[in-house]
């Protein structure tokens, strides 16, 4: 079937125990080889999309390093615009195209991100409206995305069902805790949903890697 939208795939690195980092938000579980992994999965796209969280606890850049390629489009949801302009990502936006969605509601003052080189999207009243964000996405020309986290924005792929593959590394730690964000936070679904389908399952010495397609 042929989708009017993005490929979406989803991908991210969890403990055995299904954590996306520590309580104190530590998430640098991958080794090496994993990250080269994603790195080349990482040219392979034209847009690379986190949530707020994840930029304000990482500071990730969300560049292509471990292998030769080119960047995608970073996208962050942000729908109050309260990121800070200190963050990697804002501060190489003149180099690296940055997109910052916010809802229709978010202050004005968001535009202020558009003088260092950051694309602004309006998009959904309150929240932001997934569905609509990737047909303009698609309209700018992404064909494929990679979806990172955090579990928060991994649950509203999954819950407007916009997950086409997964990806997903499981490390060698257990990390426990409640407080500590999970591969999929929100309220989760109250019946269980279509499966996924197997598709590979790569070894990396220490960890394994799930790719599922829906
Ligand atoms: N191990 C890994 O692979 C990995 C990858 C990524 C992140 N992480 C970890 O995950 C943690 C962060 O996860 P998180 O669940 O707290 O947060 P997150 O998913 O990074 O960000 C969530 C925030 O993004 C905004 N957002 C996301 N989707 C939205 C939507 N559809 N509509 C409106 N706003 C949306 C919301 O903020 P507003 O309501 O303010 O807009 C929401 O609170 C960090 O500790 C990070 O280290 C780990």
């Amino acid at each position: 079937m042929v989708k009017s939208r993005p490929y979406v795939i989803l991908s991210a690195a969890m403990s055995i125990d299904g954590k996306l980092a520590t309580r104190t938000g530590r998430s640098n579980l991958s080794s090496k080889k994993d990250l080269v992994r994603v790195h080349k999965l990482r040219k392979t796209v034209d847009a690379i999309l986190v949530g707020k969280n994840t930029i304000n606890v990482d500071n990730p850049l969300l560049t292509v390093r471990y292998v030769k390629g080119k960047n995608p489009i970073r996208v962050i949801l942000d729908s109050k615009g309260s990121l800070s302009s200190k963050s990697k990502v804002i501060r190489t936006a003149k180099q690296i195209p940055t997109i910052l969605v916010v809802s229709e509601n978010a202050p004005r003052k968001v535009e202020r991100f558009v003088a260092k080189g950051v694309g602004v999207i309006r998009c959904g009243k309150n929240k932001i409206d997934l569905k609509k964000l990737l047909k303009i996405l698609g309209k700018k020309g992404v064909k494929r995305i990679i979806v990172e986290g955090g579990g928060t924005t991994n649950w509203y792929f999954f819950k407007e069902k916009l997950v086409d593959e997964i990806a997903i590394t499981v490390t060698p730690y257990v990390l426990g805790g409640n407080t500590a964000i999970s591969l999929v936070e929100g309220d989760g679904f109250r019946e269980i949903p279509n499966s996924f389908k197997l598709k590979k399952i790569e070894k990396i010495q220490n960890e394994i890697v799930l790719h599922y397609v829906s």
